[in-house]
């Protein structure tokens, strides 16, 4: 990537890279990395399930997994699922990849890149289940558009789901809370799943805490954690919506 473009990238997502790999995090990337990539296909629509040796219950996508943490857990406890997870902070993919190789997991996917492409290539109706765990909030209004929760990515994660199928947004900054909630409430493909009034302050029972979330707790701060049904499509769910 030119320094011009490196700066680009850097000014939307934050930081690239951080402090240099260890020589073994540095061999895993470079050897077991490229087993595990997504690439988007340059035509056409990406079939998930077409990712992993075996056919998959399930597919999984977290969009932004830091360090993998919350990944890994997830397709450890979950082997009969397939996980794919998008990062662009090469340290995070690093300690994903690690944890994959030392704990043997072999459920799991990476995209080492913008998940966007990826995105805008998923085939409708295929993904079970999307993360979106503490992403970065952009708390000034002019970078408003740098986001992750946008209508334009609701629209793609509408499509992307299979009826039922469900979108786990949660954060620490109740800003962020608020956007998600303003954009996604009065949609009429998806649902609130809060049971009872104050239920989005608990994490469901399935959860694994993120290495932010972990952080945000230690200072003392309150996350807030949102899940969302894809409801059901007239049209069985064939259909790009
Ligand atoms: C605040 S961190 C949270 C990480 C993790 N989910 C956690 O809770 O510990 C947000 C992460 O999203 C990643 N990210 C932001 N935009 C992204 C994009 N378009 N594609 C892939 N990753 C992205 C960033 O690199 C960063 O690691």
């Amino acid at each position: 990537m030119s320094a011009e473009k490196d700066q680009e990238a850097y000014r939307f997502f934050g930081r690239r890279k951080g402090h240099a790999l260890s020589a073994r995090r540095e061999a895993l990337v470079r050897d077991v990395l490229p087993g595990l990539r997504v690439t988007p296909p340059k035509q056409g629509l990406l079939d998930p399930r077409t990712l992993f040796d075996a056919p998959m219950a399930r597919v999984h996508l977290e969009i932004g997994f830091g360090g993998g943490e919350h990944l890994a857990a997830q397709a450890k406890g979950n082997p009969e699922d397939g996980f794919i997870g998008c990062e662009v902070f090469l340290n995070g993919v690093a300690s994903l990849v690690s944890q994959v190789a030392d704990q043997e997991i072999g459920n799991v996917r990476i995209r080492d890149e913008d998940a966007r492409p990826l995105l805008a290539a998923m085939a409708p109706a295929s993904v079970d289940r999307i993360y979106v765990l503490f992403p970065d909030p952009w708390p000034k209004y002019r970078h408003r558009d740098r986001r992750m929760i946008q209508t334009e990515s609701l629209d793609r994660f509408a499509d992307m789901l299979k009826d039922g199928g469900e979108l786990r947004v949660a954060s620490d900054q109740m800003f962020y809370i608020a956007w998600t909630l303003e954009r996604v409430i009065g949609r009429p493909d998806f649902e609130w799943l809060a049971e009872r009034p104050g239920d989005w302050r608990e994490p469901p029972a399935d959860w694994v805490r993120t290495r932010y979330e972990r952080k945000a707790l230690a200072k003392g701060d309150h996350p807030a954690y949102l899940r969302f049904r894809r409801r059901p499509r007239d049209d069985g769910g064939q259909s790009r919506s």
